[in-house]
């Protein structure tokens, strides 16, 4: 029985900070100006996340918990897991679904969560390895853009499943999807499986509806991103002269999130020691969300070395989770 837990860093504070400033350097200085989806995420961030994913309006995280509770079975049995990663994991809160599967099959030895902020990492790792005293929790702090390849390869080739969950794969762009789906692949053995959520194409309306809730959660989250690059920064964005905008943008099939300055302004990021000009309604990207097909998941995963080979959706086809393993291993079907 094990009553520890292990982490190992790659990325801490420090290298965070680098990683803002040059995003923030590159994005101000674009025409048009964009900042990544990734810095929406500090404390007050991710509870404005939780919430929203508590809204009416917003449906994913609600139908991917839907499909885990009815197939964690199926993916367990499919995937025979000994090692469950999981990227991105943040507070692991649906990981209970695929353990509580995992350690039924009697095989599962290792949980091994993956993610950016080394304080979200500990919390859950500890409370997990409470719950799961049998099963030894080893978490790696690193970015998964950067840091996959320091990932604990399989041991004598048991087989691991890779979890990526919440549709966060919908924030990349699609050369960055190829780039990270790469990455996963190269990592993987015969034997590993990889369960990916990706939310779906549905009307308009609906799509824009998640990201334009009644209650302006969404719009606070949005506009969080300036106050972190306020704080972090030193710098003055005037957080009340922008308006949130979402929108459904078809050629792209992606949801984009805006920041359209309200007038006019100047702003200053000290630590760069640089100013920045908005002009009246000048509008800001700060996230696409992807929505996908079965067939464009299917053809990334092609693109990439990956056989898709089991497709789950809700009920109401809201959103998906797909199993799939290297093209030239014969595990599933
Ligand atoms: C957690 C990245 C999947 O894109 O829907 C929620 C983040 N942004 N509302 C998404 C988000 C606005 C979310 N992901």
């Amino acid at each position: 029985m094990s009553t520890s837990f292990t982490i190992e860093v790659h990325t801490d504070k420090e290298d965070s900070l680098d990683s803002l400033r040059e995003d923030v350097l590159t994005g101000l200085t674009s025409q048009p100006k964009e900042l990544p989806p990734k810095w929406f995420y500090d404390k007050h961030g991710s509870d404005l996340f939780e919430r929203i994913t508590r809204l009416d309006e917003y449906y994913p995280t609600r139908r991917e918990r839907e499909i885990l509770e009815t197939r964690s079975q199926e993916i367990a049995a499919l995937s025979q897991a000994e090692s469950l990663v999981e990227l991105g994991s943040g507070t692991a809160k649906k990981t209970h679904l695929l353990l509580n599967a995992l350690e039924k099959t009697g095989q599962l030895q290792e949980f091994i969560p993956f993610d950016v902020s080394e304080k979200t990492l500990r919390e859950s790792a500890a409370l997990l390895n409470q719950h799961y005293p049998s099963i030894s929790v080893h978490g790696v702090v690193g970015d998964f853009q950067h840091h996959l390849p320091f990932l604990p390869q399989s041991q004598n080739n048991s087989p691991r499943l890779i979890v990526f969950l919440g549709g966060t794969i919908g924030n990349f762009k699609p050369k960055e999807r190829i780039a990270f789906l790469n990455q996963v692949a190269s990592g993987m053995k015969p034997k590993d499986t990889f369960l990916l959520g990706t939310d779906l194409l549905k009307n308009k309306a609906r799509l824009e509806a998640a990201y334009n809730d009644k209650e302006n959660i969404t719009a606070a989250f949005n506009k969080n991103i300036l106050r972190v690059v306020n704080r972090e920064l030193q710098a003055d964005f005037a957080v009340e002269a922008f308006d949130h905008l979402a929108r459904f943008d078809q050629k792209n099939s992606w949801i984009e999130m805006l920041l359209r300055s309200t007038r006019h302004q100047t702003v200053h990021i000290g630590a760069l020691g640089i100013k920045v000009e908005f002009a009246a309604n000048e509008e800001m990207r700060t996230e696409v969300s992807t929505k996908f097909t079965q067939e464009t998941v299917k053809n990334e995963l092609d693109e990439t070395g990956l056989k898709l080979s089991e497709w789950w959706t809700d009920p109401a086809d809201d959103f998906a989770l797909s199993l799939s393993h290297l093209c030239n291993s014969t595990i599933l079907r």
